[in-house]
């Protein structure tokens, strides 16, 4: 895939993966547009990334997704790439306890409503330019859930299945349909320090960048690619390991 010459909107791009990819698209010679909803993170993203354009959305909003998408095509209507990268992720108490239903809402808006309604959006957009993409973030976790977080593993799932028939659905228009799937990956997803025993960010984003320049189409990285590639077989010993009884 051209990693040149792009204007390309990331999702949650001020922090953790999506800035890592932000870097390496504006280092490349990329337009790069960011959005996320903690002002001060996008600030911190302009001053080291002084190209990189920041909006301030919330995509758990409809209202914020249409302003976004109205947004980008009215002042960047070249726009070529977009990249579904924002996420959440809770650990609610067991099932048979308690529950803050609006935490799983919140993570099936943030992690499945949010980027299918952007894909719908610009679609139309993207398949009016000569080469254009759609990357969706999932997660080695949509193939094999940890149990203690079951709704952020279902909607990696969901988005997965989802970028499966929109790659089809579009097989013979410019947009190519990529799906990254991170393993764990050092940041601070969930919380500070959840994630400090993942593989290093830089490492993932280095690999990602590759196989985005090889013109992958869908990859992981140690964990999540062999959970990708897996068996039915292989994927429960995934599961009793990841989830002792
Ligand atoms: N790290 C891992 O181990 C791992 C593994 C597999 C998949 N992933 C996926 O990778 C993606 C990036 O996560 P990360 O690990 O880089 O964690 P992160 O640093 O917490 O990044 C998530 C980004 O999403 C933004 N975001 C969350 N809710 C949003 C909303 N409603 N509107 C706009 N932006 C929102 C956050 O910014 P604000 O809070 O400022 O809005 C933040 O910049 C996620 O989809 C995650 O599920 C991560």
């Amino acid at each position: 895939m051209n990693l040149r010459n792009r204007t390309v909107l990331i999702t949650g791009g001020a922090t953790g993966i999506g800035l890592a990819l932000a870097k390496r698209f504006a280092l490349s010679g990329n337009k790069v547009i960011i959005c996320g909803r903690r002002e001060e993170r996008l600030e911190a993203a302009r001053r080291e990334l002084p190209s990189v354009i920041t909006i301030h959305a919330d995509i758990a909003s409809e209202d914020d997704r249409l302003r976004l998408f109205q947004t980008v095509v009215s002042n960047h209507p070249e726009i070529d790439v977009l990249v579904n990268n924002a996420g959440i992720q809770n650990r609610p108490p067991p099932v048979n306890e308690p529950q803050d239903f609006k935490a799983y809402q919140r993570e099936i808006t943030t992690n499945l409503e949010a980027p299918v309604h952007l894909s719908l959006l610009f679609v139309k957009h993207l398949t009016q330019k000569h080469d254009a993409a759609i990357m969706n973030i999932t997660s080695g976790l949509a193939f094999s859930p940890l149990a203690f977080m079951p709704m952020y593993c279902a909607t990696k799932a969901a988005l997965h299945s989802f970028t499966l028939s929109l790659r089809h659905q579009l097989r013979d228009t410019s947009v190519r349909v990529v799906e990254i799937i991170p393993p764990k990956v050092q940041t601070d997803l969930g919380g500070v320090g959840l994630h400090d025993d993942g593989v290093p960010l830089e490492d993932f984003a280095d690999h990602a960048w590759r196989q985005l320049s090889l013109g992958s189409e869908e990859f992981g990285f140690g964990f999540s690619e062999r959970n990708r590639l897996a068996s039915r077989e292989v994927l429960d010993q995934v599961f009793a390991t990841l989830n002792p009884k």
